[in-house]
C-alpha cells in the first residue's frame, strides 16, 4: 500500500449533512455549532451560576415563568411586576451580574459570523433553564436599545421544539427541532420575529440530565 493510502482522511464522511439550515432570509440554525466549545462552556457556566443562581421570575401580568433564569454580561434581562428590563445588577444580590466568560463571547461571535453577522458584540447573555414541562410562550425580543444586532441562541441538554413565527403573534410558526449544541441566529429583517419553545418533553440528556439550558446572547445596551 502506498503511504498516501494511509487512512488520513478516512474519518471524513463522503457527504456531510448541511450544518446550516436557513429558517428565514437572515435567520438560520447552525447544527452542532457549540459542540467543540462544550466542556469549556459548561465549566464557565458553572462559575456564572455559582455567583448568580437560577431563580424564578414573575411577568408584569403576575405569572411566574416556567423557566428559571440567570444572566451574565454587563446587562442582565429581568422581569417583575413593574415590567421587563435590563439591569446592571442582579436584583437578588445587588451586585453586578457576573462578567461574560470569554468562551461565551467567542462562541456567540463565531456563530453570528457564520450566520452572516460580522462583529457581533453581545453585552448580555440570558440563561434559561427548562425542566420537562417548562416552555416559553411566543414573544418578540424587543427590550434592547437597538435591533441592529442579531440574537444568538444556544441550546444545551434536552431537545426542544423551537417556534419561529412571523411579525404578528397570530402568524403561523415554523416548528424547528433543536438539539444539544445547536445555535439559532436571527437578525436583520428577521430580528423582530415572534419565537417561543414548546413544553420540553420528559427525558434524560447524557451530559445535562433532566434539563435544557438555553443561552441567549444580545446586544442590549
Ligand atoms: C428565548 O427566546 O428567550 C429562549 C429561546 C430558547 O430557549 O430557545
Ligand atoms: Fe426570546
Amino acid at each position: 500500500m502506498s503511504p498516501f493510502n494511509l487512512d488520513l482522511f478516512g474519518d471524513t464522511e463522503p457527504e456531510q449533512p448541511p450544518r446550516r439550515e436557513q429558517i428565514g432570509a437572515q435567520a438560520c440554525v447552525l447544527r452542532g455549532f457549540a459542540l467543540p466549545w462544550l466542556e469549556s462552556l459548561l465549566t464557565a457556566l458553572e462559575g456564572v451560576l455559582t455567583v448568580a443562581p437560577f431563580r424564578q421570575m414573575v411577568t408584569p401580568g403576575g405569572f411566574t415563568m416556567s423557566v428559571t433564569l440567570s444572566s451574565c454580561g454587563a446587562l442582565g434581562w429581568t422581569t417583575d411586576r413593574s415590567g421587563y428590563k435590563y439591569t446592571h445588577n442582579d436584583p437578588q444580590t445587588g451586585q453586578p451580574w457576573p462578567r461574560m466568560p470569554d468562551v461565551f463571547f467567542e462562541l456567540a461571535q463565531a456563530a453570528a459570523r457564520e450566520a452572516g453577522f460580522a462583529d457581533f458584540v453581545p453585552d448580555s447573555c440570558l440563561i434559561n433553564r427548562y425542566v420537562p414541562g417548562a416552555k416559553m410562550s411566543l414573544h418578540q425580543d424587543k427590550d434592547e436599545g437597538s435591533y441592529a444586532a442579531p440574537i444568538v441562541s444556544v441550546s444545551l441538554g434536552l431537545p426542544a421544539t423551537f417556534l419561529f413565527g412571523g411579525f404578528e403573534r397570530s402568524d403561523k410558526s415554523q416548528r424547528v427541532p433543536l438539539l444539544h449544541g445547536d445555535i439559532v441566529v436571527w437578525g436583520g429583517v428577521d430580528r423582530l420575529r415572534y419565537h417561543g419553545v414548546l413544553p420540553i418533553k420528559d427525558g434524560h440528556h447524557p451530559r445535562l440530565g433532566e434539563q435544557r439550558i438555553n443561552l441567549t446572547f444580545r446586544t442590549a445596551g
